[in-house]
């Protein structure tokens, strides 16, 4: 087998693609999202970095101190240099798995979600942000995390 630069790239795109990466991420609180009654304490996305047109799940454990009633939403927004690029609404009773049902009491929960990363986002590094507000528009959580997409 003659050894090309196009052998090796394609050896290690099949290494990769045996791989799947659960990373945890380095987030933030936005402004308002230090003092709001859910906790998150941890991020993982898998798999990391992003593949445009390919799936990611979102996973995250936290604590909350509110009640969450049906009709809270989740908002993901993917973003660079405060252009919005795809944002989407999620209802955070609906469309996220959580190991609890709403209403959910005070406690601790983990919480994913599956999204089809946006096909037309270029190799890049984004700000993901993710805002959760609760049935009557109170804020539940802001946080923002890096988004690497290959
Ligand atoms: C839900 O998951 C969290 C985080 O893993 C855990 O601390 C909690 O005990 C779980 N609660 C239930 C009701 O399963």
């Amino acid at each position: 087998m003659k050894f090309t630069l196009a052998t090796v790239f394609a050896l290690v795109a099949a290494a990769n693609a045996g791989l799947v990466s659960r990373t945890a991420v380095t987030y933030s609180f936005c402004s308002t999202g230090a003092t709001d009654p859910l906790k998150i304490s941890s991020v993982d996305l898998s798999p990391y970095p992003a593949v445009p047109g390919n799936s990611i799940t979102l996973s995250a454990v936290g604590t909350s101190t509110a009640t969450v009633n049906s009709g809270a939403s989740a908002v993901v927004t993917v973003s660079t240099g405060g252009f919005t690029l795809w944002s989407a609404t999620y209802n955070v009773c609906t469309d996220l798995t959580i190991n609890a049902t709403c209403p959910i009491a005070p406690g601790t929960y983990s919480l994913s979600k599956t999204i089809t990363v946006p096909s037309i986002l270029p190799a890049g590094t984004y700000t993901m942000q993710v805002s959760a507000k609760n049935a009557d528009g109170s804020e539940l959580t802001c946080i923002t995390a890096p988004l690497n997409v290959a």
